[in-house]
């Protein structure tokens, strides 16, 4: 069996934290983690935009290996677009994971998948990662229609993309029944799912960007559960909302990723 790809858990902080409280979380979770657990997975923050210039600021000065990451992003570089931020402005800030598509966007901003894939091709033109989430309502659950949901989420995602930069993206799967409810996938159904998620891409790019790409797992990821989850073949780390407010269980999370 080939290796696993290296976990990476990225903490999605939503609307949450002031920049104030930001630095503190951060500060936090660098006191729990260990240079073990930087070396055996990859950690993205991913605080509000208004937070992002003081996070960065003190994870490059006290030098800790976590990554900035965005939650979103407009797909122009610049112009007439209020309210909206540039990729550019972004990348500037040193931001290195930008998630796209998640289903808050989708569902109360009114994404479409030809925004998300505009987005996606955006962020990897400024040299960023982006995190294209993707995931089903529980009526589609119900009506067996996941996996159909999920596979034109990706492939609209990725539509145009190169098969090279396709392995180095990231793909969240994250039922939208599971997100912030305290109910989670089985790791059988989740594994079922992302292992789905790699058939298509696979389809789309080839086979080894197939299984260069990682996939995460989101919606209701905790201490403890993470590990069963992450322990799950074609499952390559978490997208994790509440849980990425409290430091402690974050680092758990990114703890049980290196003894999966
Ligand atoms: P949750 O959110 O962990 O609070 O369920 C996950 C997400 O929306 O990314």
């Amino acid at each position: 069996m080939p290796a696993k790809r290296k976990p990476l858990i990225s903490g999605n902080w939503k609307m949450n934290l002031n920049h104030f409280e930001a630095i503190q979380i951060v500060q936090k979770l660098s006191y729990l983690l260990k240079k073990d657990d930087y070396a055996a997975v990859d950690v993205t923050v991913h605080p509000p935009f208004t937070d992002l210039r003081s996070i960065q600021t003190v994870l490059e000065s006290d030098r800790i290996p976590v990554g900035l990451g965005a939650q979103n992003c407009h797909w122009e570089e610049k112009g007439a677009f209020t309210g909206e931020v540039s990729p550019a402005m972004l990348a500037k800030l040193n931001v290195g994971h930008v998630i796209t598509g998640h289903s808050e966007r989708r569902q109360l901003f009114c994404e479409t998948d030809e925004d998300v894939n505009r987005k996606v091709k955006a962020i990897l033109k400024y040299g960023m990662t982006p995190i294209l989430c993707c995931g089903e309502t529980l009526e589609e659950r119900e009506a067996g229609t996941t996996e159909e949901k999920v596979s034109s989420q990706v492939r609209a995602g990725l539509a145009g993309v190169g098969a090279d930069q396709v392995a180095t993206l990231v793909i969240a799967y994250e039922p939208i029944w599971a997100i912030g409810t305290g109910r989670n996938a089985t790791p059988e159904d989740a594994q079922a799912v992302c292992k789905a998620i790699r058939g298509v891409v696979s389809e789309e790019a080839g086979t080894e960007a197939g299984s260069s790409v990682r996939i995460q797992y989101g919606g209701s990821v905790k201490g403890a559960n993470a590990a069963e989850l992450l322990a799950q073949a074609d499952i390559d780390g978490a997208l994790v909302g509440g849980a990425s407010l409290d430091p402690e269980d974050f680092a758990r999370i990114v703890q049980s990723a290196h003894s999966a």
